[in-house]
């Protein structure tokens, strides 16, 4: 059989582009959406340390929480099931401010960000979509590299999404995380999590979870399918193997040639220049 073909795998919807695993008919009908007050929202662009911050929020609570599929995620019965779930729900999701069901922004639901340095998500997104059979096939770094910073890939442009959220830096209902913060000193923002959460978790249950949290337990809790094999908080793969790849900060300089970072550092200033990062 051959490999689907681009059109097969990849749509647009308001211009970003978006997997066939997410329905036309499930983007359209996401500003339906009855958000609920004591929903957590688990935002990121793909990439940026989803599956590890999942990890961490679903370990804080000691009482029964769903982390849910992305919201954007499968066809229109998707809505119909997070509908039907009774106990809180932890939703992840890849959408732009912009495209967030507005029930969540005037409930003002609780929202995690978490971000990371885009040139290492960059480099995790390239290996990502040559290991996803439900990406479209890709040839080289260098294809990946010009696709990505024309924001030509699945989510649109890394600086959109970041900007889109970064507006409501200072919304209380948002905390906004950095990938790269959590490897320099993870209990720290197991605590800052907590506490925004409302949740009241000892500094022995901070350090436990923290360690169960680190890549090396993580990857080999997926290996031993100790975790749902089939759960991911990412729309693009059922697979959670494909997750666990370096956990590295600073991969992209075994990546990047000069020529590359100079003209990434070009684009990311231009684009950034109204941003505080
Ligand atoms: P790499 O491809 O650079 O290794 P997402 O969950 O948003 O899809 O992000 C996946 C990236 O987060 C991968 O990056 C993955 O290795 C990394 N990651 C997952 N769990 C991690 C952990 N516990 N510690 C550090 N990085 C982790």
């Amino acid at each position: 059989m051959s490999n689907p073909t681009e059109a097969e795998l990849i749509h647009m919807f308001k211009g970003i582009p978006f997997t066939t695993r997410s329905s036309p008919e499930l983007l359209e009908s996401l500003d339906t959406f009855d958000a609920r007050e004591d929903d957590v929202l688990l935002v990121s662009y793909p990439k940026s340390g989803t599956h590890w911050l999942a990890g961490v929020i679903t370990k804080l609570y000691n009482t029964q929480v769903t982390l849910t599929s992305p919201i954007e995620f499968g066809d229109i019965s998707t809505l119909e099931e997070l509908n039907k779930l009774s106990s809180k729900r932890i939703i992840p999701t890849h959408l732009d401010y912009n495209m967030l069901p507005p029930n969540f922004k005037n409930k003002k639901c609780k929202m995690i960000y978490i971000s990371r340095n885009p040139k290492d998500t960059a480099v995790s997104m390239f290996h990502y979509y040559r290991d996803n059979p439900n990406l479209p096939t890709i040839d080289t770094w260098t294809a990946f590299f010009d696709l990505f910073l024309k924001g030509d890939v699945v989510c649109g442009s890394w600086f959109d999404h970041f900007l889109s959220w970064e507006e409501h830096e200072n919304d209380k209902n948002i905390l906004f995380l950095f990938y790269e913060d959590m490897k320099k000193d993870l209990p720290k923002i197991v605590k800052e999590i907590s506490l925004f959460l409302g949740l009241n978790v000892s500094d022995k249950d901070i350090q436990d979870i923290s360690k169960k949290s680190s890549f090396s337990e993580m990857k080999s809790d997926t290996e031993k399918e100790n975790s749902d094999p089939s759960h991911t908080v990412c729309a693009l793969t059922s697979n959670r193997k494909l997750i666990f790849r370096k956990g590295a900060v600073g991969d992209w300089k075994n990546h990047f040639t000069p020529k590359q970072n100079r003209r990434f550092e070009e684009i990311f200033n231009e684009k950034m220049k109204l941003s505080k990062m």
